[in-house]
């Protein structure tokens, strides 16, 4: 019999699940369905299952670790205090008080976060990616004089396509100062601007700390998209279903890749996953072009776990069940070791 661990599933206390979701609909379900699927696919394997809710207080988990001794901590926090950077500080908390949790560690998750600081140590090890710019907030915003034009702008630490609509493509100097301007205003972070990369949009899931596994390229297929619209993963193409079904959006193992261009993808996210000190799994989002070149876009350790998103998904087309990769995530965690890359 395997052995029954005891987990407490570390997340924001607005994405509590319920015991059921009997009767709810996907859209009332949709904010908190990883937590969901984490919690309910943990309890259905047999665990003692303890579902934490936390928004600013830490002395909430430091009591939790105390009072259940919890073999495992199922990391699915995303933000602490409100915001995301602050949450490898919690994991180093964990790791100070030696307590096993799944997912990356606080050194990855710090750089891979931060698209400005992860594009810094890619670009210094020659790993291709677009050429990028960043204009950091309060400073004035000067276009660099020679820029590849058209340019997307992102934030440099959001995440999960936040901040990114069509709009965010620019295709003049203009344009692209007040999209920064956007950035600095709306989002209230830094802004990076980086060369439109014209291709198939990749996403590749890598599990593992050392000895790594890549799971199958996926791809995001825009099938019914308005002509002249960019192909780019919109935050209304990430998260309205609506939207999804109206514009082609679909996702699914990429077909018909050029011969080479597996191996050449699944060598590249497993080097970048090592360049960034990444450990437990992560999703890394490529644009392959029709020249055959690959660009890595960024780097995303702990992903979307929910039983539908396409890192559970892709696992699932190599055979790797939900709860078998919730196992896998599980194990992972016992067999970290602290020490800094
Ligand atoms: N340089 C780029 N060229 C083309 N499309 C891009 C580029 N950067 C981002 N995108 C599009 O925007 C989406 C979100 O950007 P990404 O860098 O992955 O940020 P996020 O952290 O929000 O996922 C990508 O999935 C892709 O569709
Ligand atoms: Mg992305």
């Amino acid at each position: 019999m395997k052995k029954r661990l005891r987990v407490i599933v570390l997340m924001h206390s607005d994405f509590l699940p319920p015991a059921s979701i009997e009767g709810l609909s996907e859209k009332e379900t949709a904010p908190f369905q990883t937590e969901y699927d984490v919690v309910s696919t943990l309890r259905k394997m047999g665990h003692d299952v303890h579902p934490l809710g936390v928004s600013d207080d830490f002395i909430v988990i430091r009591q939790a670790i105390i009072e259940s001794r919890p073999d495992v901590v199922f990391n699915l926090l995303e933000e602490f205090r409100g915001l995301g950077e602050y949450v490898p500080f919690v994991l180093g908390y964990l790791e100070l008080m030696r307590q096993p949790y799944t997912g990356c560690n606080p050194y990855g998750l710090l750089i891979a976060r931060n698209k400005a600081l992860t594009k810094n140590i890619l670009r210094y090890h020659r790993v291709r990616m677009p050429d990028f710019h960043v204009f950091p907030r309060g400073q004035s915003i000067k276009p660099p004089r020679r820029f590849h034009l058209p340019a997307i702008v992102k934030s440099t630490t959001e995440q999960g396509s936040v901040g990114i609509s069509q709009a965010s493509v620019v295709a003049s100097a203009d344009k692209l100062v007040e999209r920064v301007q956007f950035v600095h205003d709306q989002l209230q972070t830094d802004a990076i601007v980086e060369e439109y990369i014209d291709g198939r949009e990749l996403y590749v899931g890598v599990l593992g700390h050392r000895r790594l596994l890549a799971l199958p390229v996926w791809e995001m297929l825009f099938q019914d998209l308005p002509d002249g619209a960019p192909r780019i993963a919109t935050e209304r193409v990430k998260w309205n279903a609506d939207y999804q079904k109206q514009a082609g959006i679909v996702t699914q193992a990429a077909a018909e890749l050029p011969d080479g261009v597996e191996r050449r993808i699944v060598n590249t996210v497993k080097r970048v996953y090592r360049l960034l000190g990444l450990s437990g799994y992560a999703r890394m989002d490529l644009r392959l072009r029709a020249d055959g070149q690959l660009f890595l876009l960024e780097a995303n350790p702990n992903p979307q776990l929910s039983a539908g998103e396409d890192f559970a998904e892709s696992a699932n087309a190599v055979g790797l069940e939900y709860p078998d990769l919730i196992a896998r995530i599980l194990h992972l965690a016992s067999r970290y070791n602290s020490r800094p890359p």
